[in-house]
């Protein structure tokens, strides 16, 4: 019985018209801050997420579902058994442990491997069609993980990466120089840790090339400034983690920034983890890290080709070599 009537001679719902659903596993401190960013930007009609901690879950999800009144309208579930994520198109990965203050990502590996063994399996049989987008760390050598466990095609597994990375260091960049983030576009690339490379050759503001504007205008910038720069992008984690235990605002929004690429299909460009073999000089082994990749309804679109200066060139080779050393550790 429904509580409205229907209007005389109107037709029958349209069939075909389907939801878009997103699933988060894990409902922490990031998972939450995406699942709630995802609803207050109205991504998805359906939200599923999934946790091992049942009470922190279903505490979760009533939470969110208790903000229904001011929120665009949202299906939000959850269940411990991964079959609440079923037929899913983006299926967002958060679960696993975190770094304590001084901890690097990469140190987390074990853990979280054990971890995906155990979700990645359920969640690609259930959505066999979903994108899956990963951001536990360490994010690159786990998208690497994920690609394997899933069988997925490579265009239909990403990780968050450096896009964002890259937004603290057009915050940086946008508070030295007194413009706008959204006006900067800069590009952090590799590993999302410690070995990332900053492309300084392809800065631009407000489409002004930024190098060769400081020299045309004959200002005196010391390389040690850019470095420094680059150094607070990868200060600013341990930074936020030695100062509340976690990160969670930045991540949410950067996640919630690729999910409406993907799912709205945007083509837009972001800095993600892809499978970056053949690109960019990285030959051999299979390893993902952070590319500037177009990102759709079906994924990875492709790969921006940007003219690295040699050093930036080098910088990324060994970032992927950095990755390389500790995947080649998981006999996988
Ligand atoms: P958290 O400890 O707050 O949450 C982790 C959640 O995973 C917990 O709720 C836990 O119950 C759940 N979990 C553990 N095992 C599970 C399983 N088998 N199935 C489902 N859920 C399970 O941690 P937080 O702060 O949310 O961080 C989560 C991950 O995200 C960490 O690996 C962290 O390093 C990473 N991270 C990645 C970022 C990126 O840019 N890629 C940014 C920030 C964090
Ligand atoms: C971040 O960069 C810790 O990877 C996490 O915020």
């Amino acid at each position: 019985q429904s509580f409205f009537k229907p209007i005389h001679g109107a037709s029958p719902p349209p069939t075909t018209s389907r939801n878009t659903k997103i699933s988060v596993i894990g409902v922490g401190n990031v998972g939450m801050a995406i699942a709630q960013t995802i609803l207050t930007q109205h991504l998805a009609d359906e939200i599923a997420l999934v946790d091992v901690n049942a009470d922190k879950l279903r505490g979760e999800m009533l939470d969110l579902q208790h903000a229904a009144a001011f929120l665009p309208r949202t299906t939000i579930s959850s269940s411990v058994d991964y079959s609440v994520t079923g037929d899913s198109d983006l299926v967002i990965v958060t679960a696993g442990a975190r770094q304590i203050p001084g901890e690097s990502r990469l140190n987390l590996l074990q853990r979280n491997l054990a971890l995906f063994s155990k979700i990645i399996p359920p969640l690609s049989a259930r959505s066999p069609d979903a994108i899956l987008l990963i951001v536990s760390n360490p994010v690159d050598v786990l998208t690497y993980v994920a690609w394997k466990l899933s069988g997925f095609p490579a265009n239909r597994v990403i990780g968050s990466g450096t896009n964002l990375d890259s937004s603290r260091f057009r915050f940086l960049i946008a508070d030295h120089l007194n413009v706008n983030a959204q006006d900067v576009q800069a590009y952090i690339m590799g590993e999302h840790g410690d070995s990332s490379v900053a492309l300084w050759s392809s800065i631009s503001v407000g489409g002004v090339p930024i190098l060769s504007f400081l020299e045309r205008q004959q200002i005196a910038y010391e390389k040690q400034t850019l470095e420094n720069i680059h150094k607070e992008v990868i200060q600013g984690a341990y930074e936020v983690i030695g100062l509340k235990g976690y990160t969670s605002w930045a991540i949410g929004y950067s996640v919630a920034n690729l999910a409406r690429s993907i799912l709205r299909d945007q083509h837009r460009v972001h800095p993600v983890s892809v499978l970056a073999k053949g690109l960019y000089g990285i030959d051999g082994d299979d390893v993902f890290l952070s590319l500037p990749t177009q990102l759709g309804r079906s994924g990875v679109l492709g790969v921006t080709n940007l003219n690295l200066s040699d050093e930036e060139s080098q910088r990324l080779q060994k970032s992927a070599l950095t990755i390389l050393e500790v995947q080649r550790q998981l006999g996988i």
